[in-house]
């Protein structure tokens, strides 16, 4: 675990959190991405115990209780997200905790039938001790389902010459994330080194999803926007994992 990275990306998520209210969230799993009402990869969750890891406003855990899951549990490094999804979650009795998820703040283990990350888990300073974990929270034969950018999406940009590698893919570990006026620190990984993690730490894996959706807005966007028809027409936008804890 990297204290000085967490310090810093608390701080920025701190700031940003209410430009971030709700998007990314349940039923989708990103920008661009088919959404959970076509995939269906949770399946029933009546009396489903869910774990929701890097919950940000609880936008996803809200949908969690309207799909009837029994218990809704979450954890994030922002207080400001965690103060969010408390308010939003009121009368739900959600068990929330403000803590970063390489470690474990007090969550029970081999109680979860669901654990999922939407679009938070590449925030991570040590994948393999996050995926541990994670392993730990789940019942054996639970599932574990979470989104992030494709490993591909961020090393590619658009240039007047067609799409460039800005940066090699062999390349992995942080890099300063540029969207935003604070810093942020944020993790690239190839996919291989999601996949030989996710088995380390005791995983099936089930599918992996890249495909993307068009819609008229992306048509429409400028090309110098992050996500533009240019460069998702070549790149996926979303990589989708969905994995089994181990019997
Ligand atoms: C895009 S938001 C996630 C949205 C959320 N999953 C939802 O469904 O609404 C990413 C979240 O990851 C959190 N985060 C970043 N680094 C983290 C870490 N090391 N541990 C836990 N949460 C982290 C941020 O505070 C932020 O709330």
């Amino acid at each position: 675990m990297n204290t000085d990275t967490l310090t810093i990306n608390k701080t920025s998520w701190d700031e940003v959190a209410q430009n971030f209210f709700g998007r990314t969230a349940l039923p989708e799993y990103g920008p661009f991405a088919p959404d959970e009402k076509e995939l269906n990869l949770f399946g029933d969750l009546n009396h489903k115990k869910v774990l929701d890891i890097g919950c940000g406003s609880g936008h996803s855990l809200k949908y969690m209780h309207e799909k009837n899951a029994d218990e809704l549990w979450g954890l994030d490094l922002s207080s400001s997200q965690i103060q969010a999804a408390t308010e939003l979650l009121e009368g739900m009795t959600a068990k929330l905790f403000q803590s970063p998820m390489e470690v474990n703040p007090g969550i029970p283990e081999s109680h979860f039938d669901i654990v999922y990350s939407i679009f938070a888990l590449g925030w991570t300073t040590n994948l393999e001790q996050t995926l541990t974990n994670i392993n730990h929270y789940l019942k054996p034969g639970g599932s574990f389902i979470f989104s992030w950018e494709h490993p591909l999406f961020s090393r590619v940009r658009n240039t007047e010459h067609g799409l460039l590698f800005s940066k090699s893919y062999h390349e992995e570990g942080p890099y300063e994330h540029e969207a935003w006026n604070h810093p942020a620190i944020m993790q690239q990984h190839k996919t291989s080194t999601y996949v030989n993690s996710l088995v380390k730490a005791g995983f099936k894996i089930e599918k992996i999803i890249e495909e993307i959706r068009v819609s008229e807005e992306l048509l429409s966007r400028d090309s110098n926007r992050w996500y533009n028809w240019e460069k998702v027409k070549a790149v996926p936008t979303t990589i989708i994992f969905k994995c089994q804890k181990n019997k």
